[in-house]
């Protein structure tokens, strides 16, 4: 079964789109990247000219691909979509490229995933607009080089560290998304609220804000299932009782932690005593791949305090110990 935690998308987060805001206004928090952009895309349109490429990045759901619609949106262009594993030859990102119009922006998500002998090609449509391209087949090949209008790229990662210096190099505006806060979150939460047609009250709002795990789509994907529980066992308003009974049944602890988290921190405590372990060790102990543990459970368990990394690998910390229930060894003091 689906983690109803993850941060990644999963088959029923099929309405999100209901759910995204539309323009810069509506888009809760992360106020210094909304700020900076509000600013360049203004500059753009004073100048007439095509936005900067902007590169975003941070974790799943918090917001990278609700923030490119929003920026075709308000500099008023269209956009054009496409993944970095859905572009498996250079022939790919050619056509996609050749069907650009001018200020039209062009949203590659999983921009980190283009094979690098592709990414090339994006090197000179990037700084001058231009498409260098091969005709022909080997024996009477040519180089040809065809002008492009001025596009914005927005490229979305959740791993900046695996995009290449020469790429990174050629965005002129990169942002990082962080983390929302709680009152962010439960801002989200009343915003989703209204979308939805469901009333929820605030100290509700407040529990569902904080066991999100700092992520609008987990806040969104758990809003739904308290809304359930509300309808099936009260009266369909959303009530701070219902959603701890609710957020209790579904297995999330007050700070959003489920047993994936348990059982990985129970693991660095058990077999590890508390660490410091290397993540190789951590993946096997779990029966996890690392990448995922690296993606997808570790970022929130950092950004609480309940995990660190060190030199010599990951420890728990005291909070964990304290988190769980567990004396804290004087080590961890
Ligand atoms: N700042 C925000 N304000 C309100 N809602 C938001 C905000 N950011 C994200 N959301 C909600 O969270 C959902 C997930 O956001 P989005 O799909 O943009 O995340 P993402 O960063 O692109 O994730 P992934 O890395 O998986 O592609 C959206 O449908 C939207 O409803
Ligand atoms: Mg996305």
């Amino acid at each position: 079964m689906d983690r109803i935690l993850t941060a990644e998308q999963l088959d029923y987060d099929n309405n999100e789109n209901q759910l995204r805001p539309s323009f810069l206004d509506e888009y809760i928090g992360q106020s210094e990247v909304k700020d900076n952009l509000s600013v360049f895309m203004e500059a753009a349109k004073m100048r007439g000219e095509a936005l900067d490429h902007v590169l975003l990045y941070g974790p799943p759901g918090l917001g990278k691909t609700t923030l490119a619609y929003i920026i075709a949106r308000e500099m008023g262009s269209n956009i054009k979509t496409a993944s970095g594993p859905s572009i498996e030859k250079q022939g790919d990102l050619a056509a996609l490229l050749s069907t650009l119009e001018e200020n039209d922006v062009l949203f590659i998500d999983e921009i980190h995933r283009i094979p690098r002998f592709i990414e090339e090609i994006l090197y000179p449509a990037m700084e001058d607009f231009k498409l260098d391209i091969i005709v022909g087949n080997d024996s009477s090949s040519k180089n040809i080089t065809i002008d492009l209008p001025h596009f914005t790229l927005v490229g979305a990662t959740t791993r900046a560290g695996d995009l290449t210096s020469p790429l990174r190099d050629r965005f002129g505006i990169v942002s990082k998304l962080n983390y929302y806060t709680i009152d962010e979150l439960k801002t989200i939460v009343k915003r989703t609220s209204c979308v939805l047609d469901c009333e929820i009250d605030e100290e509700a709002s407040l529990e569902l804000a904080s066991r999100s795990r700092g992520t609008p789509r987990i806040a969104n994907r758990l809003f739904k299932r308290v809304r359930d529980f509300a309808l099936v066992m009260g009266d369909g308003v959303i009530t701070k009782e219902i959603a701890s009974l609710a957020l209790d049944r579904l297995k999330v602890d007050k700070l959003g932690l489920d047993d994936t988290d348990y059982n990985l921190l129970k693991s660095i405590i058990e077999k590890f005593n508390g660490g410091p372990v290397g993540i190789d060790a951590i993946a096997s102990s779990i029966g996890e791949e690392q990448t995922t543990i690296e993606d997808v459970y570790e970022p929130y368990l950092l950004q609480t305090g309940l995990l660190k990394r060190t030199s010599r690998g990951r420890m728990v910390t005291k909070k964990a110990f304290i988190h769980l229930g567990l004396d804290v060894p004087e080590k961890f003091e």
